[in-house]
């Protein structure tokens, strides 16, 4: 007997969307099923969908979660709030990625999850650890930092340069960009740092973590250090990542998260805590 597809849909058809759908397309073919895209640029939808031999449907974001039931953001911060709670209320499962723009009410999606009975998937992404983490936040933490070290053109565009006028095209040597609460931080670089978002919520919350961000213009990689200390003793990773040959500030590595995350939803032996 031929089991049930899961049915995906993926709002967000860039960097990250793209290289979901091709794992879908080619590694869990028997599993998922790719059945709808979304993005708000419709010829990146019709792109992806032209390369992909599954035909998905493009539709908006309410008739995606009508029909799929496992919703995967890979969009924006400014939307996955929105991704989250929509698809929880239809007791959807739903994977975000943009994980900074929960950071502010996701207590309440959390409950929705639970009175509903859907799940929230929030991937590692570009971060090691996360795992670790968790089992330490059975116990007591005291201090939680992210240490982040990305290129110039890693960190451009992001909020903060331009509140505070800083230019990084004068950048010569490291430099320290932002230092505070992981909750600034997200604000400053919503596009740069949902690793510390994730962080935050696996640990201890965004108001006690710190996030520290430098770059400079010798950096080739994005690498993402984390420090915890807590009862369990402490706890030291760090990731140097590549960036996405299509985006700079994306590490490949936050794309292979989400397919390994999608992995563990489909499979039936989980590994890791
Ligand atoms: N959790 C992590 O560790 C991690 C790591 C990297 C990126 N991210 C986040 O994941 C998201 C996707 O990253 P990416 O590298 O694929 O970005 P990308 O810019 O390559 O692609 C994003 C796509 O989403 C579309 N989009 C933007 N706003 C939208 C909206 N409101 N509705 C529908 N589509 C919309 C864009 O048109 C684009 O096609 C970003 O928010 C990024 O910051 C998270």
């Amino acid at each position: 007997m031929e089991s049930k597809k899961t049915k995906v849909g993926i709002i967000g058809c860039g960097t990250i969307g793209i290289q979901l759908a091709r794992a879908i397309e080619k590694r869990f073919c028997e599993r998922a099923e790719l059945l709808a895209l979304c993005d708000i640029d419709k010829d990146k939808a019709e792109r992806l969908k032209a390369g992909s031999s599954l035909n998905p449907e493009i539709l908006s974001i309410d008739e995606l979660i009508d029909r799929c039931g496992l919703v995967i953001e890979a969009a924006s911060v400014s939307v996955s709030y929105e991704v989250a709670q929509k698809a929880l209320e239809q007791s959807k499962d739903v994977m975000i990625m943009s994980v900074g723009g929960i950071l502010d009410g996701y207590e309440e999606l959390f409950a929705l999850a639970r009175a509903k009975g859907g799940r929230i998937y929030l991937p590692s992404g570009a971060i090691a650890g996360l795992d670790a983490v968790k089992a330490a936040s059975i116990a007591k933490i005291n201090k939680a930092t992210l240490i982040t070290r990305k290129p110039p053109q890693g960190l451009a565009g992001a909020p903060y340069l331009a509140e505070k006028n800083i230019d990084l095209t004068g950048i010569k040597g490291e430099t320290v960009i932002f230092e505070g609460r992981a909750r600034e931080a997200i604000k400053g670089f919503p596009k740069n740092v949902n690793v510390c978002a994730a962080l935050s919520l696996a640990g201890i919350g965004a108001e006690k973590t710190m996030v520290r961000i430098v770059t400079s213009p010798d950096y080739k990689a994005n690498i993402h250090e984390i420090e915890v200390e807590g009862e369990f003793g402490k706890l030291l990773t760090r990731t140097e990542n590549l960036p996405s040959p299509e985006n700079p500030r994306t590490s490949l590595l936050a794309s292979l998260s989400a397919i390994a995350t999608l992995k563990n939803i489909l499979d039936e032996v989980k590994i890791g805590t």
